[in-house]
């Protein structure tokens, strides 16, 4: 009998992010002996401190109402708040997503669980040379590059044909079930949204319908730095190499930052919400209508943040381009192969948006 390849392409999947082996910054973090100037060394960002960082209230991230969304009372009024949204924020919070508390509850609970289980069980979820799935860290292409003060541990969800079990904690023991409840739920949100943004372009995204889509989660441990949280970020300032990607804030700890009119501020976690944001490849298939926003990660002094982003990303052997309405629209950036893209993303160190250069055409 012929063995098929998996269709969302495991193999594939797991040559796409070379990145080198680097310490678990959880133990590091609890460990006092260890935190001289010499280790934490690595972690010190020497040209942040002049950024300018705006507080909360001078402008809050976008609620969007998917309830509003689907009834037909209200969809066209809210479908052009998310319109607005896409285009002024890139960012939104979305509400009464529709998804049962106690699957939101439950995963928020395992994930936490699973980040403080000791070092050797979570171990044997490492990330093997070159794969996108593990437990560890990425994006580390130098040993002389800054590192994030955190850990991370990401599975590809979607398609279930595609999922490498060895990557699934059996520990806690109710972990697989309740990623899976998160991953399908969450399916379903992503593809009501992904619906009317295409409303919203007026265009048919056909490389986003469901049978296209993969999900990867990756799920983020940010522990405390007490000694200089001022001096260490998260997650460097990067877009997200996504069509769309939903964040779960999973201890409602505060953390993430988005760059707006060359400013960061502060997203607010919102515990009844996701937080939506515009990708990279959709910024493409909307010719620029849409774009995907810069943000990064800050660290707390006494507190740990745990978050669980899954990425929607049309298919590996797919080939995105702008998709627009008229024939009159100039278009913007070039045709990529979401493979080749995924690729040179994921084998650079992140800075900004600078791995999305090379999707923009260059005007002359
Ligand atoms: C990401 C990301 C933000 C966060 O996973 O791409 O930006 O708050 N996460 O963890
Ligand atoms: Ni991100």
């Amino acid at each position: 009998m012929e063995m098929e390849e998996p269709s969302g392409g495991e193999s594939r999947w797991s040559r796409l992010a070379p990145s080198l082996p680097v310490r678990n910054v959880q133990a590091l973090a609890a460990c006092a002996e260890e935190l001289t100037a010499a280790t934490l060394e690595r972690y010190i960002r020497l040209d942040i401190h002049n950024d300018e960082v705006l507080d909360e209230q001078s402008g809050e991230v976008p609620v969007i109402d998917l309830a509003r969304l689907l009834h037909p009372d209200s969809v066209e009024e809210e479908a052009a708040r998310l319109r607005l949204a896409c285009e002024d924020w890139g960012f939104f919070q979305l509400v009464n997503h529709g998804i049962q508390e106690d699957i939101i509850t439950n995963i928020r609970s395992d994930i936490q669980k699973f980040f403080h289980l000791p070092l050797e069980m979570k171990n044997a979820y490492s990330q093997r040379p070159g794969d996108i799935q593990g437990y560890g860290q990425s994006f580390v292409v130098s040993e002389s590059q800054t590192l994030d003060w955190a850990d991370m541990f990401a599975i590809l969800a979607q398609p279930p044909q595609a999922r490498d079990m060895r990557y699934w904690p059996t520990q806690p023991h109710t972990f697989r079930k309740y990623i899976e409840d998160y991953s399908s739920e969450l399916m379903k949100v992503a593809h009501f949204v992904v619906t009317f943004i295409a409303k919203t372009l007026n265009v048919d995204l056909e490389l986003m319908r469901d049978k296209y889509v993969s999900q990867v989660f990756r799920m983020n441990y940010y522990p405390p730095c007490m000694s200089m949280p001022e001096k260490v970020l998260g997650f460097s300032p990067h877009s997200d190499a996504s069509f769309l990607t939903l964040l779960l804030e999973v201890n409602s700890v505060a953390g993430l930052q988005i760059k707006r009119h060359n400013k960061w501020i502060p997203v607010k976690p919102n515990p009844k919400a996701l937080l939506v944001n515009v990708g990279d490849f959709l910024e493409i298939m909307s010719n620029g209508k849409y774009k995907s926003i810069e943000h990064r990660v800050t660290i707390n002094p006494n507190q740990e943040r745990l978050t669980i982003s899954a990425f929607h990303i049309p298919s590996l052997d797919g080939i995105i381009s702008p998709v627009t309405g008229s024939t009159e629209e100039m278009i913007l950036y070039k045709t990529v192969a979401v493979e080749e893209y995924a690729k040179l993303y994921m084998s650079n160190k992140l800075d900004g948006k600078r791995a999305f250069g090379s999707c923009e055409v260059v005007l002359i």
